[in-house]
């Protein structure tokens, strides 16, 4: 590949980790150009950024997700051979299951019992110094999460497994002790998973049509059988975990209100507008997921770059969500920004790009959307609360990153 910049360095591998959510634009900025070549963990990698390259990178008929993950991130981010590493009409079977359990109704419900969850903690919190906001949401979400999904949990599990599913999700792109807590966590969990679903299946516990579990244990794949338990296990908890997940967006959220107080008069007014475009602008503008991965499916040259079949190319989407080409000062929290905004599927693109129904895009944008607007309105209009001095700062060369103090909330009182 003459035609586009090469990173000179050998291996660009600690430079990754170095400069984390920010390596793939420095190196746009410096290029002046939104693809370029660099080599990353032993292998030449094409690196791009922006909402054309969005959509080449999203078109199926150039890239799979077959090979692309790394086994480290199936090992503990994704699990083995689950949804994000399958292809083509099998991977659209499986993706409409995911989806027939996300929909308008089903989002609806999930954040109705987080809403409960969040009035629930007041009389306690009433009694404590103070609370880490990140803390109580994992835990929170992890309870409603198992209840919506129908999974069994008792109360004295939820802290330890809503625990194992941050290890999962903080895994990626860990090295070292971080890497091995998220392997140990899945193992866990995966073992508790699957022994629900083969109870499920021996009619010992009992799943109630349409909840996450019952579709799970009883989904048949296109050659009409159904997944090993194993299997179902890791696509369970592929539902399971991601709500968990929430958590980092929620404790963003109130950072966003502590920084911008400006939007906690706005947000008292209970309208669906206000809190739908705040959600939206932590959605773009926090960093959570940094990049994705696919594979070259079959050789073609884009924008003077030739795309050799099997290489790996990584799309920036934290960058994308920065770009100075699709937004007005990128840098800065507006929320108002989405009055305008057309809503095209490569140019907001936290989860994923593209028609979720049809490729890889995130199957739980909706859900994270109603979570974190019940949430706000929780934080804005249920509760008053004191926020003592901490350290809040989240690194943008650290991945994952997270404000540190996780928000400490004190003098907290019900409104
Ligand atoms: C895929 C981010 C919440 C379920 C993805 C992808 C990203 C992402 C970046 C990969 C897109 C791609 O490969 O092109 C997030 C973030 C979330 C979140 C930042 C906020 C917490 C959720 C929720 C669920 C969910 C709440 C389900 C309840 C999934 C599944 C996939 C996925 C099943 C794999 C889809 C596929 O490969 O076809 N998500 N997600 N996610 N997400 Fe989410």
């Amino acid at each position: 590949n003459e035609r586009i910049p090469h990173d000179k360095s050998l291996d660009n591998s600690l430079a990754l980790i170095q400069e984390g959510y920010l390596f793939i634009s420095n190196r746009v900025e410096r290029y002046h150009s939104d693809i370029f070549e660099a080599r990353l963990m032993g292998q030449n990698v094409i690196c791009m950024s922006g909402a054309e390259a969005a959509k080449i990178f999203y078109d199926d008929e150039k890239f799979q997700r077959k090979g692309a993950a790394p086994k480290r991130v199936q090992k503990t981010l994704f699990g083995q051979n689950a949804i994000q590493s399958m292809d083509g009409e099998e991977h659209i079977h499986r993706k409409l299951l995911f989806m027939s359990l996300m929909t308008p109704p089903k989002q609806d419900r999930l954040a109705k019992l987080v809403l409960e969850q969040w009035m629930a903690c007041i009389p306690e919190w009433e009694q404590a110094e103070q609370i880490v906001l990140l803390e109580e949401a994992k835990d929170i979400l992890c309870r409603v999460a198992c209840q919506w999904a129908g999974v069994p949990i008792e109360e004295t599990e939820v802290k330890e497994r809503a625990d194992d599913f941050i290890s999962m999700i903080y895994a990626f792109g860990a090295v070292g002790p971080q890497h091995w807590k998220g392997r140990r966590a899945r193992t866990r969990t995966e073992n508790w998973i699957r022994e629900i679903i083969e109870n499920v299946r021996n009619e010992s516990i009992k799943a109630e049509h349409g909840s996450a579990l019952h579709e799970m244990a009883f989904h048949k794949k296109l050659d009409g059988n159904q997944l090993d338990a194993q299997m179902a296990a890791i696509e369970l908890i592929n539902v399971l975990r991601p709500i968990v997940a929430i958590a980092t967006f929620i404790t963003y959220a109130a950072l966003a209100l502590q920084e911008h107080p400006e939007y906690q008069s706005i947000l008292e007014v209970e309208d669906e507008n206000n809190y739908e475009r705040f959600a939206q602008e932590v959605r773009r503008y926090y960093p959570f997921g940094p990049f994705v991965g696919a594979r070259v499916r079959k050789g073609f040259i884009w924008k003077d770059c030739k795309f050799k079949e099997g290489m790996l190319v990584l799309l920036d989407l934290y960058g994308t969500n920065h770009d100075v080409r699709l937004w007005d000062n990128p840098n800065q929290f507006r929320p108002e920004r989405f009055k305008e905004w057309k809503g095209s599927l490569f140019d907001f693109i936290p989860q994923g790009g593209g028609d979720p129904a049809k490729g890889h895009r995130c199957p739980g944008e909706g859900i994270t959307v109603e979570v974190m607007k019940v949430s706000l309105n929780f934080l804005v209009n249920k509760i008053e609360f004191e926020v003592p001095n901490q350290d809040m700062n989240y690194s943008l060369d650290e991945m994952p990153t997270l404000p540190k103090s996780g928000f400490i909330m004190s003098d907290i009182k019900r409104k």
